[in-house]
């Protein structure tokens, strides 16, 4: 199918051409829609460029369809409505000048080739015009589509003068090679490397975006890598950044964790596409260059990496302004990595299997899921030994879930109970008496249930009194 029957089945497109004929303006889509249909990538976005009045023609547009709810933002020349699930934007063409302090662009009107010299990659500078006698016709002014079929990132102009007008560009650079699989551009890895200070007039929140669309991509290590390789990771994520690198010491040497960390998240995203269970894949190691040590005899060891990983979370949230309510997730999947692997013993107990489900919770799937992703052994035999081993712990949680149906564990007696049976106000004893219920439920010395509870109650009361 080519271009124009692709646009015939848009069946609202030839309503915009007669707009445009109607309003004598020139209408063209650009963008990442144009982009996204010839690679069959389904999108509901639409960007129109108007050789005119961009606001006027999405109003006149907009009366025409019947839609009275249309958004303007008059300070950058754009309005948008929706129409039939997609979203369509307009914009006159313009010519944009940056001010160096701010990535907000100060508009002038300009033409059609001003307009899409100052967009970011070949890429998207592609534009098929909808007007009447024109209908479908692809205009190439920068060779984009020469770049979409060789699969690369270039900028239209020099990287040096389009990441200069807005450093965000970086990030998409690497945003877009990650989700579409693509190449980047020699001249742009060098211009992100010699620019990426200029990074820090852009906002945390739009930087922080783009980094999660890199992770959400199915194979983020392209991203990460670039933003590695750039230096730029070192001004987004400098944490990430620290994880490179391998020492060796006599006969000893580490692996290197970045890239093993790149690995790993690979593999989660072929399980997952919750995002932040591939950000926990992130940075579950993110401790290990910090309690790197090395031990005479026997090597490196990172003692207690889950422990400071897991409190290094809430600074690196907050910095990244990520969403805090998804932070004691990100907190628990750090701090219980290591535990599914030492629990594949085979003498594990009961006792420690319930432990863990306790402490896992209902994210207790997830963890096993960041358990096997992180298995990035290149001997076969090992793989599937590890693999086997997180099997044998899964079958034990669920002996044990059967058992006791722990998932959602409380202590059957409650706080309020034990201060009237011990006669409390409410006090850390009351706490410590809680405490030693559950855990007498977890080593199994009680069932799980409220009488048997009430009679170890009764047992302990007046030592825990006393004390
Ligand atoms: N654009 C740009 N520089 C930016 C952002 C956008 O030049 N920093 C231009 C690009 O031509 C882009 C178009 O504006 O194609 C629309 O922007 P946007 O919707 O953000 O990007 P898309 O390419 O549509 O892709 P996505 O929706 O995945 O971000």
């Amino acid at each position: 199918m080519n271009l124009s029957e692709k646009l015939k089945n848009i069946e609202f497109l030839s309503a915009t051409s007669e707009a445009a004929e109607e309003s004598g303006v020139v209408v063209y889509i650009v963008g990442g829609f144009v982009r996204d249909l010839l690679l069959n990538r389904h999108r509901n976005e639409i960007d129109f460029l108007v050789l005119g009045d961009g606001l006027n023609f999405a109003s006149f547009f907009a009366s025409k369809l019947g839609v009275d709810q249309i958004v303007t933002y008059k300070n950058f020349g754009t309005a948008h409505f929706k129409y039939h699930g997609f979203d369509l934007e307009f914009v006159g063409a313009r010519k944009e000048s940056y001010n160096r302090q701010s990535r907000k662009p100060s508009v002038e009107i300009g033409s059609f080739v001003d307009d899409i010299k100052r967009r970011d990659f070949t890429i998207n500078t592609l534009a098929v015009d909808i007007t009447k006698g024109n209908f479908g016709e692809l205009i190439d002014t920068f060779n984009g589509l020469f770049d979409l079929e060789n699969q690369i990132i270039k900028t239209p102009l020099s990287p040096f003068v389009t990441f200069d007008d807005d450093p965000l560009r970086i990030m998409r650079a690497f945003r877009f090679a990650a989700q579409l699989q693509f190449n980047v551009d020699e001249k742009i890895l060098d211009a992100a490397n010699k620019l990426r200070e200029r990074l820090k007039i852009v906002s945390q929140e739009r930087i922080t975006d783009e980094f999660l669309k890199i992770l959400s991509a199915q194979k983020p290590s392209i991203g990460l890598r670039l933003l590695y390789d750039t230096n730029v990771m070192e001004i987004v994520f400098p944490e990430v950044s620290n994880l490179a690198g391998v020492e060796q010491r006599k006969d000893y040497h580490h692996k290197d964790v970045f890239l093993h960390t790149c690995m790993v998240v690979d593999n989660i995203a072929q399980s997952t596409d919750n995002v932040w269970l591939r950000f926990a894949a992130l940075v579950h190691d993110i401790a290990k260059p910090a309690t790197k040590n090395f031990v005479e005899g026997t090597g490196w060891t990172f003692h207690g990496h889950e422990e400071m990983g897991a409190r290094m979370m809430k600074g690196i949230f907050r910095r990244l302004k990520l969403p805090m309510h998804h932070l004691e997730y990100i907190e628990k999947l750090v701090r219980l990595h290591l535990r599914p692997i030492a629990l594949a013993k085979e003498e594990v107990t009961d006792s420690a299997i319930r432990r863990f489900i306790v402490s896992a919770g209902q994210d207790l799937a997830d963890l096993i899921i960041l358990c096997r992703a992180d298995i990035t052994s290149k001997n076969p035999g090992k793989v599937s030994k590890y693999l086997n081993n997180y099997d044998r712990v899964m079958k034990k949680v669920w002996e044990v879930e059967e058992k006791d149906k722990l998932r959602a564990f409380q202590s059957p007696v409650r706080g309020e109970t034990i201060m009237s049976v011990c006669n409390l106000k409410p006090s850390p004893k009351v706490g410590e008496i809680k405490t030693a219920i559950e855990d007498a439920i977890l080593d199994g010395i009680i069932g799980n249930n409220y009488d048997e509870a009430y009679g170890y109650l009764l047992k302990i009361k007046d030592e825990y009194l006393s004390k």
